[in-house]
């Protein structure tokens, strides 16, 4: 369901491309400033990028509406490839409504390929932050060099979101964000910074909950700096939740509630990410997998590992299990797994990428068992899709995975019983930006003797930054130094090369 007035798609703008335009200016506003959660872009194509923001002068107000009154808002919007925006390349207006919380998504069209761009918006006498936003290269082409951040797991609680600045301090072209951009829980005494009220259940409890999340400047600034593509994981609705089933029980919920609670949790994550109106939700349910392309450099295929999975066999425990035990078991859902194997098969780019949430390599702890949770849980799952990229000739898959709070880099294997068979892939897992608190220095791997494939383990927050070009794939796995504490530094605690038509991790 389309939620959004026709004018809201603008392609081309209604400015002439090039034109010099009359500056903006403040005016004498008479209503509070009504940017407080700041700018996004996302979802680049070779001509148009997405621009976000949504209108809330009170973030934290209780009915989600952020001090809005029950009025529609008009909100102009331009793109310059100036800051100062002298001249437009596309501008356009749009409403921002009261029914999606003041929440706006522009498609902007009329871009360049593999260029940078600056983009603002106007509302009610008030001029928002710039955003840098950038579109992919045209089909065909390499374009330039990308480096790509990418991060999942920020609870709010847990620390500050220091690791979201670094990232915009790396001036990446694209930032990958894999789950967990909210948690649900309810505040608790004690932490770093506590969450607003009680666990969220309701559309108004969710809206705050991303107003509040996005009250914070560090996550703000990471927005304005690059172009997103995000994908949610189990906290944006429920700890755990797997398809329609509940993992957790409280609060006590009926079926219809927890149904109402879904499309409260997916219609609130659509309102707050730049995602194509396309991903718009229908009910309680949202539709994220999909294919972006960054020309013949790379194409990300983004997955969506909650929505159509089969219940775990063990919530997120860890379970002895055999193949057999769970070879009935699907973490992608059959539509979802066609689609990837489908793309996989085009060699769009030289780098396929999977962006996504748990952890894919074979991972068993000291007794053997794995966690239900990931991808160990489905192995069956697994194995047809690395299958399906040998039988395709894939020449150079790279999984990425958040999920953790742990960094690791992992060598994919043709059979993880037998460390001497191939390696025929790789996969790079971002810590998380804050949750986990502080962690530690630690470094060594844990298990190593039961998973020499696993390679690289960092215990700090963080992210990875990525360098992709048509002959590697630089990885920088970022530590900074303490959640608890704003404003820590950041550094680099480990560094992989990925050679093209050479899958796995060689030392930088
Ligand atoms: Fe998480």
């Amino acid at each position: 369901m389309k939620r959004l007035s026709r004018r809201t798609i603008v392609l081309g703008g209604l400015a002439t491309a090039g034109s010099v335009v009359a500056p903006w200016h403040t005016a004498q506003a008479a209503v509070p400033f009504p940017f407080k959660l700041g700018v996004a872009s996302g979802e680049p194509a070779p001509d148009s990028v997405v621009l976000w923001t949504r209108l809330a002068p009170s973030p934290l107000n209780a009915d989600g509406q952020g001090g809005m009154a029950n009025a529609d808002v008009t909100v102009e919007w331009q793109v310059s490839t100036n800051e100062r925006f002298s001249s437009l390349v596309s501008a356009g207006s749009v409403a921002a409504r009261y029914a999606d919380a003041h929440s706006v998504h522009v498609v902007a069209g009329g871009l360049a390929p593999d260029s940078d761009y600056y983009y603002r918006f106007r509302a009610q006498g008030h001029i928002s932050p710039v955003g840098r936003t950038r579109t992919a290269p045209a089909v065909g082409t390499f374009g330039r060099d990308l480096v790509m951040a990418f991060a999942s797991c920020a609870h709010y609680e847990s620390g500050y979101y220091t690791a979201y600045r670094r990232i915009a301090e790396d001036n990446p072209g694209l930032v990958l964000h894999l789950g967990d951009y909210i948690y649900e829980d309810a505040a608790s005494a004690g932490s770093v910074r506590e969450h607003l009220g009680s666990e969220i259940v309701s559309l108004a409890d969710y809206r705050r909950r991303y107003a509040q999340y996005k009250s914070d400047p560090d996550l703000q600034a990471a927005h304005a700096a690059a172009p997103w593509l995000v994908v949610p994981d189990d906290h944006e609705v429920e700890n755990n939740y797997a398809n329609m089933v509940r993992a957790d029980s409280s609060p006590a919920l009926t079926a219809a509630e927890w149904t109402a609670r879904r499309t409260a949790a997916y219609r609130a994550y659509y309102e707050n990410m730049p995602l194509r109106p396309s991903s718009a939700p229908s009910g309680n349910a949202i539709s994220l997998f999909r294919r972006v392309r960054w020309g013949q450099l790379a194409t990300f295929h983004m997955l969506d590992t909650r929505q159509f999975r089969d219940d775990q066999a063990s919530g997120d425990g860890w379970k002895v299990s055999t193949d057999a035990d769970l070879a009935s078991r699907s973490l992608t859902g059959a539509a979802q797994e066609t689609w990837l194997l489908d793309g996989l098969a085009q060699h769009y780019g030289t780098w396929d990428i999977l962006g996504q949430q748990v952890f894919f390599a074979r991972q068993l702890n000291s007794a053997g068992a794995a966690n239900m949770d990931a991808w160990d849980g489905y192995r069956a799952s697994r194995s047809r899709i690395q299958q399906g990229w040998l039988n395709r000739g894939v020449r150079n898959p790279l999984v990425l995975t958040g999920d953790v709070h742990q960094a690791w880099a992992n060598d994919l294997k043709a059979d993880y019983a037998n460390p001497a068979s191939a390696t025929i892939g790789t996969e790079l897992v971002c810590t998380s930006i804050s949750s986990g608190g502080n962690g530690t220095a630690s470094t060594t791997i844990p298990n190593v003797s039961n998973n020499p494939h696993l390679k690289f383990f960092s215990d700090r927050r963080g992210y990875v930054r990525t360098t992709i070009s048509p002959t590697q794939v630089r990885a920088d796995f970022r530590a900074v130094a303490s959640v608890t504490e704003h404003a820590a530094p950041v550094s680099t605690v480990g560094s992989f090369v990925i050679v093209d038509g050479q899958p796995g991790l060689r030392p930088a």
